[in-house]
């Protein structure tokens, strides 16, 4: 069976490498740069070293501090329309994964006719996109290292996704500088998703060597630093590693998929505004048990990681493996994270529509290392509720 492995073309990383940003402007033929963001990361001022960088090294640009939390399809149409304006010739997205999302959108928009729902979907955009630059400032979604961009459907309800070659960035910037001042909870519930990315893409039927080496890394970076980079925000060797490990795992689950846990995750109800990886942290206990059967080695790994222990020829695989619920759980009360989906105003008489909308989400289920029905996962869910 023939496979193949995509990945972003070019990965500038280390501590104070923001300032590569107008160098790498002009090598892609730039001089006018959008820079996009969202309001709230705009408001604090983080992109400061940026402009500076970018006024320094001679690069005109302007900021659209308008990206949505959930980027609605005119939102992206905003965020085109401004670039145009502006004469941008490169733009970057600086932020979280709903300003990457909205930047490698609208990149599409700068070279192929709107509206941009034409392109839901799987490879449907003709033309290459606009050139951008990719700028995290959480370590968590690894958005910077995919070709996804996860948008609001707002004509049929839903989020869908406009996937494509031309989305991959044509530079990444890995500067861990940027993350310090992340608030504990936000580090916490992102660097949860980070693992769990590297984790259910590990762990998952898709799962080729190449992404396990970037899964295993990323893993292991996350597992021996979320603690250290919750605890204390300006441990920066603390903070390089975490965004090291969610770019890697970014890298991996890209070229995979996710599995139960963000199908269960990313379907429970809407008006409880569960933020993404919170609800990664709920269900991460809950779906690791119920899955390790189907793949007691890998998830034997997985529990050595969360354990920052190797545990090989102390304990069998599968008593290595069983543990790895109770060590997801210990994580996450040194991260204050409760589970439980009654404490997040999820109603015991929702579940079953949430099962419904989990079981629906095949494209996650299929990479789930276990076989999961409808009734099994609202069994999950009755048997998670209040804790
Ligand atoms: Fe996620």
């Amino acid at each position: 069976m023939a496979f193949t492995h995509y990945t972003v073309k070019k990965i500038i990383h280390g501590s104070g490498s923001i300032k590569q940003a107008p160098k790498e402007v002009k090598n892609l033929g730039g001089s006018r740069v959008l820079i996009v963001m969202d309001p709230g990361l705009a408001k604090l001022g983080v992109q400061k070293p940026l402009e500076d960088a970018l006024t320094e090294g001679g690069v005109a640009w302007e900021l659209f501090a308008k990206a949505e939390l959930e980027p609605s399809m005119d939102s992206i149409q905003a965020c085109a329309d401004a670039a145009a304006a502006f004469k941008a010739d490169v733009l970057i997205g600086f932020g979280g994964g709903s300003a990457l999302d909205t930047t490698k959108a609208a990149s599409v928009l700068l070279s192929n006719e709107g509206p941009i729902d034409r392109y839901f979907g799987t490879n449907l955009v003709p033309n290459p996109t606009l050139p951008k630059i990719l700028i995290p400032t959480t370590a968590g979604t690894g958005s910077e290292m995919t070709n996804i961009s996860v948008l609001a459907d707002t004509k049929n309800g839903g989020k869908k996704g406009v996937v494509s070659e031309y989305m991959y960035a044509e530079v990444v910037l890995l500067d861990a500088a940027l993350t310090v001042g992340l608030p504990p909870r936000v580090t916490a519930m992102t660097g949860v998703d980070a693992f769990v990315h590297a984790m259910e893409s590990y762990c998952g039927i898709a799962a080729t060597p190449i992404t396990d080496a970037l899964n295993l890394a990323a893993m292991k970076l996350v597992g021996a630093n979320i603690r250290q980079a919750f605890a204390n925000g300006s441990n920066l060797a603390a903070r390089d590693a975490m965004l090291y490990g969610s770019a890697l795992a970014g890298m991996g689950f890209g070229n995979t998929q996710n599995g139960i846990i963000h199908a269960i995750g990313t379907t429970l109800p809407v008006e409880c505004h569960i933020p993404h990886g919170l609800a990664m942290s709920i269900c991460s206990p809950f779906s690791v048990g119920f899955n390790y059967i189907a793949n007691p080695e890998k998830y034997a790994i997985v529990a050595d990681i969360l354990r920052g222990d190797d545990r090989t020829g102390v304990l069998s695989v599968l008593e290595r493996a069983a543990d790895v619920e109770p060590a997801f759980r210990a994580l996450l009360r040194d991260l204050d994270i409760k589970t439980g989906l009654k404490n997040y105003g999820v109603k015991r008489e929702d579940l079953p529509a949430s099962a419904d909308r989990a079981f629906a989400a095949k494209r996650l289920l299929d990479n789930n290392p276990r076989k999961a029905s409808r009734d099994q996962i609202l069994a999950l869910l009755e048997a998670n509720y209040e804790e």
